[in-house]
């Protein structure tokens, strides 16, 4: 049976500009063009997971106005279960985001409805527990992500956090936390070095993965394994919402009960999709399409 992946996390209208290049501080650039898409990282993640092949299930808040219908709408056509998705009253997550040529982005997200989402019910706790992987970000309040790595641990359900937008991690998340990802950034941030830090990750948490971009991905354990696993080529158009595809496609594979090395190979062809397609929900790559990049 498919493996039930429950994520904790965001959902975001993702407005969209393209331009040559990204507007300096104080600087007006004129653009490409503009789109809208739903987005935010939870509501990526949950996606992927579904479009990769697992039972996804989304925990969060919307709001009540327009935007609040377009994520709703987009989470159930790709066959998430929103049955606990929380509507509250106000403005749903936005996402300003700029494109330039070379696929590069820049992002800032106004939380919105997000930041309601302060505390676990009984009923999200319950499905969390009746996961076979957690998956969280950081777009949510910190105390949320905590409290559903907590209730997962205690269950034996494993936890994947993907430190994005990083932010200083509380100890009793860190407990509870049996996969990181985090790309370089995010990984100096954490350990408060001026480059990414593999032991010092470890001592934090048990396995570790860092995205690395064009260059692929590392994996490493505690007192075990530390692979590197080289990257896909493909031509990219916008690398939004590349690190949703992996994080997700890991959470599948590892719930499937695949090698995390091998996992992470996965993940890697799955970013490499989503790189190909302008957007983030609707660049999401299909387990087929994953399978196409991988066997490439
Ligand atoms: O990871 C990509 C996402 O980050 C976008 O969809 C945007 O909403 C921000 O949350």
């Amino acid at each position: 049976m498919a493996p039930r992946i429950v994520v904790a996390g965001s959902a975001n209208m993702d407005l969209v500009g393209l331009a040559e290049r990204l507007p300096l501080p104080g600087e007006t650039v004129l653009g490409d063009d503009f789109v809208m898409m739903p987005g935010g990282k939870g509501a990526n993640q949950a996606i992927a997971a579904a479009r990769a092949g697992g039972r996804a299930v989304f925990l969060g808040a919307i709001g009540s106005d327009s935007f609040g219908v377009t994520l709703n709408a987009r989470l159930n056509a790709a066959g998430v279960d929103t049955a606990h998705l929380r509507t509250s009253y106000g403005a749903s997550g936005v996402a300003v985001i700029m494109v330039d040529r070379a696929a590069e982005n820049s992002i800032l997200v106004a939380p919105g409805a997000n930041s309601t989402f302060r505390d676990l019910t009984a009923a999200e706790e319950q499905v969390i527990v009746g996961g076979d992987v957690l998956l969280c970000q950081l777009e949510i309040p910190v105390e949320t992500v905590t409290a559903a790595c907590r209730a997962a641990r205690a269950a034996g359900v494993r936890t994947i956090l993907n430190a994005a937008p990083v932010r200083e991690l509380p100890a009793d998340l860190l407990a509870n936390v049996d996969l990181l990802v985090v790309n370089e950034v995010e990984a100096q941030t954490i350990t408060g070095s001026t480059s990414p830090d593999m032991s010092a990750l470890l001592a934090l948490v048990p396995r570790v993965v860092l995205t690395l971009g064009g260059a692929g991905s590392r994996y490493a354990e505690r007192d075990g394994r530390d692979e590197m696993v080289p990257a896909f080529v493909v031509e990219a158009t916008d690398t939004t919402a590349a690190g949703d595809a992996f994080t997700a496609a890991l959470a599948v594979a590892w719930g499937e009960g695949r090698d995390l090395i091998e996992a992470v190979r996965w993940a890697n062809a799955a970013g490499a999709a989503c790189v190909r397609k302008l957007g983030a929900s609707n660049a999401l790559p299909t387990r087929a399409e994953i399978d196409e990049v991988f066997a490439s």
